[in-house]
């Protein structure tokens, strides 16, 4: 078997809507024998398929990823885990007893269906400064969930923040006739959190559709990807969709895209 390529772009897999599925069902049954699907068989399925990552959200309300879900996870995933989070002070509590390998940070309101839209770190610049801090001592790298906008980058170095994860979620939905505005903003974004020393993570609504013009940014290192390969899971299996990802994803950093070994992981 061959070296994996270290500058190969990876795929962290959000396995949130596993979790859906199966609050669907047991949301009120928590320790039902049967609950189904399980989660940890998700994440070893992706894992078994190229994920790098397995990514869970735990979000205020509890909607879909469970606290147990967090320290199950974190006791038997053989990859890195990566949870998102609101930056508040319960949730901060949890993920310092986890400790994950990675946090990001995120906007949260109670109301969205999913994210909606990227962290305001220059509205936020203490609050997320103290957080971004109290993880790092705990030996967490944490990365900041932001739009494809320079000054929020900008805000990002100067909180102490380590990686971004660009929001391509407006790329993706401007897709497939009109994302060339928002390819060129994560195109500069990537540029310029690449000159600041930021590692340069995307997320949200990619697809395999979306991904081969995504994939024209440079700098990228990480993808974090949910919706589209649970979806594709029910037809294919989880473990297919992820491993179509990944081989789609290999041709990251080719002549003419982006990447160009240019990951700093
Ligand atoms: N990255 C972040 C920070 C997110 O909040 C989400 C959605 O949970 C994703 C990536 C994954 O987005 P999607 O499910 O659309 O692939």
């Amino acid at each position: 078997m061959s070296e994996p390529n270290p500058h190969s772009l990876k795929l962290g897999v959000n396995i949130d809507h596993v979790a859906t599925l199966r609050q669907a069902r047991y949301a009120l049954m928590p320790d039902a024998h049967n609950a189904e699907p399980c989660l940890v068989a998700a994440a070893h399925e992706s894992e078994a398929n190229g994920a790098d990552s397995i990514t869970i959200h735990l979000r205020q309300d509890r909607r879909h990823i469970q606290d147990r879900d967090v320290f199950e996870l974190r006791e038997k995933i053989h990859s890195k885990l990566n949870l998102e989070m609101g930056n508040t002070q319960e949730i901060l509590e949890i993920a310092l007893q986890a400790k994950p390998d990675f946090i990001c940070l995120v906007p949260e309101n109670r109301e969205e269906i999913t994210t909606e839209g990227g962290l305001d770190v220059i509205a936020s610049e203490a609050a997320i400064e103290k957080t971004v801090k109290t993880l790092q001592d705990a030996g967490i790298s944490v990365s900041l969930f932001i739009d494809p906008d320079l000054n929020q980058i900008q805000a990002a170095k100067r909180v102490g923040s380590e990686m971004i994860e660009l929001h391509t979620g407006a790329f993706a939905n401007a897709e497939p006739a009109g994302g060339e505005a928002q390819f060129l903003l994560l195109k500069q974004s990537a540029e310029l959190a690449r000159s600041l020393g930021i590692q340069v993570n995307a997320g949200h609504g990619i697809t395999m559709t979306n991904l081969p013009k995504l994939m024209g940014v440079p700098h990228l290192a990480e993808l974090n990807i949910g919706h589209h390969l649970v979806a594709r899971g029910v037809f294919t299996g989880i473990g297919r969709a992820v491993r179509d990802m990944k081989t789609l994803m290999s041709g990251y950093g080719h002549v003419g895209q982006g990447g160009e070994g240019s990951s700093m992981t």
